[in-house]
């Protein structure tokens, strides 16, 4: 059987940094970004011993790197460090005091500024309140919030005292949001009655009371007021943040942590059901996030950098938390949905408050491309310098539409891999050297030691398409599986040994630059070759009738797999008979006869997780016929189900 993944797109679009953008950019040259990546490889310790040492640590590390509990690493060993004070003390206390940390808007409309003071002591107090409620060093907190100053606020009040918060996304349901605390072993829920999405409240603190029955460990939830909604009350259990805070003081001296320490774990989904509790520590994943928004968002005096992710997913952990304020710079944070009231909010958002900086989802952007492109043309867009991409690989049919219509050809895209587990970005260009192209996250950032890898590990030649892995540790690199080191070195290294493998299949090209395939498990293997489900996508969506589409594989006798698309299409179109056989020539035509669907099926909307990610697994069981098993939590529509399978036809 042939290991190779066939590499069906081709791409020939190149796109060289704008000579004004590189002429302002940190890093502007090739050879800058050789030197740079090379020490970062050859040398690791000097150059990551010299990045840490831009932090306040509050007592020096000794070592830079400990890898002799490979999987396990361990990096700036002795040194003490507080996540609250790198974001927060340094900047408050010195010549950023009155600049903006966050700039906020509800989705009713309302805007909220703190300057890096206020937050400072806001966090102060909130640290104090989770004191007076009995939280201490080493506790786990679970944060279950809408996107509100308060949840950035409560993640870096507990990363003041010492506590780890496990944030869970207020999308979730109560029974994911039980099942994380329990794993996670919380003993306290910080949460808000409600928030605002879509026009509606939708309630929170409901959610919690369900999750938290029966659960003693639990003795406390912390609650914000932020929506108004009426509440139960349980007296010992519950206490209104508001309440709190009146007493306490708005001194709170940072805990200084081990560089070890946990601070924070994240749950994130494997092939199998049960979620995984990512374990991450403070030192090496605040130099991570540190070093990486500096370079990879060309971070300059003045930014105002809006990443649209929710704090839920470690993006709102690494580019809404930790590596902006780590940095000093002014966030943008932004409550509700994107299209309410209507089509044009987030290029409002961006033409009323200057955002430079937008970090958004391909999923989102395909939604945008859908709504038409008079949407964002009403907006002036010209604050805007720099664009990023994550989650998923973006079709080049995205990319071209986000660089024409939202950077109007004048902002660099920044098409950036990496993964809860990794903490930071791993594979990216850097905005004022490299040359981008539509489809590919291009090269590692520094200390990122990527390959192509064969089933044996051994590395492929150029254009051959294989796993994707990770050569050396990095400072921002998971530290485990909470309560699972087992699940740990056999999930990640349990592949090749002596790589940590992603769980990513990928090509690199001839210069190098690194083409990622999606996840193995959504790789096909149609009469023996395999094939990338995100490549017959990208040319379904390439159609002018189709708005998204989802390549899965039904089992076959003879091909091994069929190639099943879901397809939904663009406002206005009636699906039909003709138009399946029009699509399936079209993938022909585009891709070759090897990747045309044996089916397609139609409609409105495909599932979804919260996070936009498409629900394949589910996709598989329905295209294969069988029942759906597992955990459909995550799912945004459940009516959706019944139509796919046929069930309402
Ligand atoms: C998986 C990780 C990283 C924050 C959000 C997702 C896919 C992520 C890209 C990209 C192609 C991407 C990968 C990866 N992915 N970014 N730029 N191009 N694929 O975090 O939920 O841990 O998911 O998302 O498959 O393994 P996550």
């Amino acid at each position: 059987m042939s290991q190779q993944i066939d590499n069906v797109l081709h791409e020939n679009r190149h796109f060289p940094p704008a000579r004004e953008f590189q002429s302002r950019a940190r890093l502007s040259t090739e050879e800058a970004y050789q030197r740079m990546y090379r020490e970062s490889i050859d040398h690791p310790e000097r150059f990551w011993g010299r990045i840490a040492r831009e932090l306040p640590w509050m007592q020096p590390f000794e070592k830079v790197l400990d890898w002799s509990g490979a999987p396990f690493a361990q990096w700036f060993t002795g040194g003490r460090i507080n996540a609250s004070a790198v974001c927060l003390d340094q900047h408050a206390l010195g010549r950023r005091a009155d600049q903006r940390a966050i700039v906020w808007e509800g989705e009713p409309g309302e805007t909220r500024t703190l300057t890096y003071a206020e937050l400072h002591l806001e966090v102060c107090r909130f640290a104090n309140v989770l004191k007076a409620r009995g939280v201490k060093k080493g506790d786990r907190v679970a944060i279950y919030m809408p996107m509100i100053p308060e949840a950035a606020v409560a993640m870096l009040a507990c990363a003041r005292i010492g506590a780890a918060h496990s944030v869970v996304f207020g999308g979730f349901s109560a029974h994911a949001l039980r099942e994380r605390i329990v794993d996670g072993g919380c003993t306290a829920v910080i949460t808000a009655d409600g928030g605002w999405r879509r026009g509606q409240v939708l309630p929170l603190k409901p959610q919690v009371d369900e999750a938290v029955e029966g659960l003693h460990e639990v003795h406390t939830v912390l609650v914000v007021k932020r929506a108004g909604n009426r509440v139960e009350w349980r007296d010992r259990r519950d206490a209104w943040y508001h309440e709190m805070v009146a007493d306490v003081s708005t001194e709170c001296a940072p805990e200084p942590m081990d560089s070890e320490d946990l601070l924070f774990l994240l749950y994130t989904s494997g092939s199998t059901g049960k979620p995984k509790g990512i374990v991450h520590t403070t030192g090496g994943y605040l130099v991570g996030a540190y070093l990486s928004t500096q370079f990879v968002f060309d971070l300059r005096e003045g930014d105002l950098f809006w990443c649209t992710a929710d704090v839920g997913w470690v993006t709102g952990h690494s580019y809404i938390v930790y590596g902006p304020l780590s940095n000093g710079a002014t966030i943008l944070m932004y409550e509700g949905a994107p299209t309410t009231p209507d089509a044009g909010r987030f290029w409002d958002i961006i033409d009323r408050h200057k955002v430079t900086i937008f970090y958004t989802a391909p999923t989102a952007i395909r939604t945008f491309m859908r709504l038409g492109d008079d949407v964002p043309r009403k907006y002036d867009l010209s604050s805007l310098r720099l664009l990023g991409s994550v989650g998923e690989p973006i079709n080049p049919e995205a990319w071209m539409w986000y660089h024409r219509e939202i950077g109007r050809q004048r902002c660099p895209i920044v098409d950036t891999w990496w993964q809860t587990e990794t903490g930071s970005i791993a594979i990216t260009p850097l905005p004022g050297v490299t040359v981008t192209q539509p489809g590919s996250a291009t090269r590692p950032f520094f200390g990122i030691d990527a390959a192509v890898v064969d089933d044996k590990g051994h590395d492929l030649p150029a254009d051959q398409g294989g796993y994707l892995v990770i050569k050396k540790p990095w400072p921002s690199m998971l530290r485990g599986i909470w309560g699972n080191p087992d699940r740990y070195r056999e999930g990640y290294w349990g592949k090749y040994g002596n790589m940590y493998f992603a769980g990513d299949g990928a090509r690199r090209d001839e210069k190098g630059y690194f083409w990622i395939l999606g996840r193995v498990d959504d790789v096909l293997n149609v009469a023996g070759h395999r094939l990338s489900t995100m490549e017959i996508e990208s040319a379904l969506v390439s159609h002018e009738k189709v708005a998204e589409a989802a390549i899965v594989g039904r089992p076959d006798e003879v091909m091994g797999q069929a190639i099943v698309a879901f397809v939904s299409v663009v406002k206005g179109v009636v699906p039909d008979d003709a138009l399946r056989e029009a699509l399936k020539e079209h993938v022909a035509h585009e891709i070759g006869k090897l990747a045309r669907p044996a089916e397609i099926r139609f409609s409105d909307a495909l599932p979804k997780t919260r996070s936009g990610k498409i629900m394949r697994r589910l996709l598989r069981d329905i295209a294969a016929g069988v029942e759906t098993t597992g955990d459909t939590s995550t799912i945004e529509d459940f009516a959706l189900l019944a139509k796919l399978r046929g069930d309402e036809e």
